[in-house]
């Protein structure tokens, strides 16, 4: 008679007590999950693509905004319609200190208050507190702007020395649409059984897709994943240091925000950060950026941006493929996926813990 194969742990798992007890799920939904990650800090540009006197639009968690940095400096992220009839704020521009609609001439300051409205034969206070925009809080921080669209919510960012270290080099990478749910998108940034296929022309097809013994805590705000990555063995040249043997320190900070700590055998490390900001429930927007350590003996900044683009968009495409868009909120039978190896068990430490996390913020 044939035996059932037992399944192997690939990881050590530790379910922190702080976490609400896994096997009292609810049924959620997408609604649910917005509107919890609305209390969250979510990046909607890189700081360098808005620089003094820009507007642009950005659609975060379903929310059309416009953004905008004044001459002074500030900051301003509101809905994008305007209060007159409609038209998007983000097709306006920064007129002598103020946001300007580009149909009828409104204008608004920084904190979004209604400063003037032309076509007004006398200034009237009462139309024009009548058309303070709906702004949200909005700050800049490891080179990107931030909105929460919740005001209330406590969320912090969370702290990554290493960007705000000046003895450290960063650099931002240009980020990346990708046409799925951002839940697709941090599973493949777990994923390390993918290298050798959906990588085979950048990482090389001879990466193992056995992954290593990996060790996994759970911690109240995500979970951390700790291996020894093996060298990648490649007809590639470029970029040899960043394949080379290393540590890695892998940690997510539920929601979407996850760096990766690399340590080199020569005692290099070079630090990952990656978000997927949700646009919608089908698409989300990639923020990436690396930061090295002093003197780092690799590759310069510019072409490991460069390569991590090409690699980037290979993980874009296989995000795309894959059917439904998004991972499904709620688990069927034995998981996130039809057959789960032990591959998967990250990407499962992610699904579980997200959704307690979830439970957590979900009305009962
Ligand atoms: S729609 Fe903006 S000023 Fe009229
Ligand atoms: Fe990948």
């Amino acid at each position: 008679m044939l035996q059932k194969p037992r399944r192997k742990r690939t990881g050590t798992l530790c379910l922190d007590a702080s976490f609400p007890n896994p096997n009292k799920f609810m049924q959620l939904s997408e609604e649910n999950a917005f509107k919890a990650m609305r209390g969250t800090w979510q990046p909607v540009a890189n700081a360098v693509d808005l620089p003094k006197g820009k507007v642009i639009g950005y659609k975060l968690l379903e929310t059309e905004l416009v953004v905008a940095r004044f001459d002074d400096g500030a900051l301003l992220a509101a809905d994008v319609a305007c209060p007159h009839k409609g038209a998007r704020l983000s097709a306006g521009c920064i007129r002598d200190g103020e946001l300007m609609c580009a149909y009828h001439g409104w204008r608004f300051d920084a904190s979004g208050a209604c400063q003037s409205i032309p076509s007004l034969v006398a200034p009237n206070p009462d139309k024009l507190a009548l058309s303070h925009l709906h702004s949200y809080p909005v700050k800049e921080r490891y080179g990107y702007i931030w909105v929460k669209l919740d005001a209330s919510s406590p969320h912090e960012l969370p702290e990554v020395p290493e960007f705000e270290d000046p003895r450290w080099t960063y650099k931002m990478g240009p980020p990346m649409v990708f046409g799925s749910g951002w839940r697709r998108e941090v599973e493949n940034y777990l994923d390390m059984t993918h290298f050798a296929f959906a990588h085979a022309s950048t990482l090389g097809k001879c990466a193992d897709p056995k992954i290593p013994e990996m060790d996994i805590q759970v911690h109240p705000d995500g979970f951390q994943m700790d291996a020894p990555f093996p060298a990648l063995t490649t007809p590639h040249e470029q970029p040899g240091k960043l394949q080379s043997a290393h540590h890695r320190m892998q940690r997510c900070f539920l929601p979407n925000f996850t760096t990766i700590r690399q340590s080199f055998t020569d005692g290099d490390e070079r630090v990952l950060v990656h978000i997927p900001s949700p646009n919608t429930q089908e698409s989300c927007t990639v923020f990436w950026s690396v930061a090295i350590s002093p003197d780092f003996r690799g590759p310069p900044p510019d072409s490991q941006i460069e390569f991590a683009i090409r690699v980037l968009d290979e993980d874009r495409q296989m995000c795309e493929l894959q059917i439904p868009r998004e991972v499904p909120i709620n688990p069927a039978r034995g998981g996130w996926g039809v057959l789960v190896t032990p591959g998967d068990t990250l990407a499962n430490t992610f699904q579980k813990t997200l959704r307690q996390w979830l439970t957590g913020r979900t009305p009962q």
